[in-house]
């Protein structure tokens, strides 16, 4: 039995509003949008009552103007990671081999697939729910493998990578805690804590990086802005060439880092 029932647009509204939700009309739009009866409707509106995250109620996030199917337990991809996309799709060559390391949904790899003219797309995620989300999502725009980190990749692609999205986590474990709920009880641990200072994953992956890309590749990372620096060093430490890009509207920090050429 629904714990909310609920049959109108407005007492939608007013049962969001009283659980929390800021944008509590345009969550009721979209959660009347995506039920088929008032049963379905009054389970989804409990659902979110219950803390879930809305995309993870309604199954699909809007990511680079896509709505991309989000699972329960992967990361959902957020709006300041568009601005990571838009800086790798600047910097790909016509032809580009992608990988997609840490692909959670695969939203970043499928936005920069599609921006882009031609794509050799390559995702993988260490977390099973994650790479069956991502199958679903990539589609037959690339392949999706399942493992840790750079291990399940072909090993024909050492040396040809030209852009590498990692969009690993990043959260110091000493601030998981202090995450919205939404993220700390629905999003896998695994998707957030990023080890001490947060930077374990990222220099895990900078380290592998340099014998995947291509000569003049680029790995792009994000990070908060208080780990900039120390992430522009991990970067420049594995032999990279590092910049910093900003987003003060998104208020998104990537670190870009760059193989150098042969000559
Ligand atoms: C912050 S989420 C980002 C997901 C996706 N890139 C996005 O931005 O929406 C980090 C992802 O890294 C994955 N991950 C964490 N450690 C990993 C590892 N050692 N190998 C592969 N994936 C890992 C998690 O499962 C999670 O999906």
């Amino acid at each position: 039995m629904p714990v909310h029932p609920v049959s109108s647009f407005s007492a939608t509204v007013a049962t969001l509003r009283r659980a929390g939700c800021v944008f509590a009309e345009d969550e009721a739009s979209l959660l009347h949008e995506a039920a088929a009866s008032p049963d379905e409707l009054s389970l989804l509106v409990e659902h979110r009552v219950a803390g879930l995250p809305l995309e993870h109620v309604l199954g699909w996030a809007e990511f680079c103007g896509r709505r991309l199917t989000v699972d329960s337990g992967v990361f959902v991809p957020r709006r300041r990671t568009e601005f990571l996309v838009a800086q790798a799709a600047a910097l790909a060559p016509r032809r580009a081999v992608v990988v997609d390391l840490c692909c959670g949904s695969g939203a970043l790899g499928v936005a920069l697939a599609t921006a882009l003219d031609r794509v050799e797309l390559h995702a993988c995620d260490v977390e099973p729910a994650a790479v069956r989300c991502a199958r679903r999502n990539v589609g037959d725009l690339g392949q999706v493998y399942e493992g840790d980190l750079f291990d399940p990749l072909p090993a024909a692609l050492r040396g040809c990578v030209d852009v590498l999205l990692a969009n690993v986590p990043y959260v110091p474990t000493a601030d998981v805690e202090l995450l919205p709920a939404e993220a700390r009880v629905h999003e896998p641990r695994v998707a957030l804590d990023g080890g001490g200072d947060g930077l374990d994953v990222m220099r895990r992956v900078a380290a592998e990086a340099p014998g995947w890309l291509a000569p003049g590749g680029s790995l792009l990372v994000e990070a908060s802005e208080r780990q900039r620096d120390a992430a522009v060093e991990v970067l420049g430490r594995a032999g990279l060439t590092p910049r910093v890009v900003v987003c003060e509207e998104l208020y998104a920090t990537v670190v870009i880092g760059t193989a150098g050429r042969v000559v």
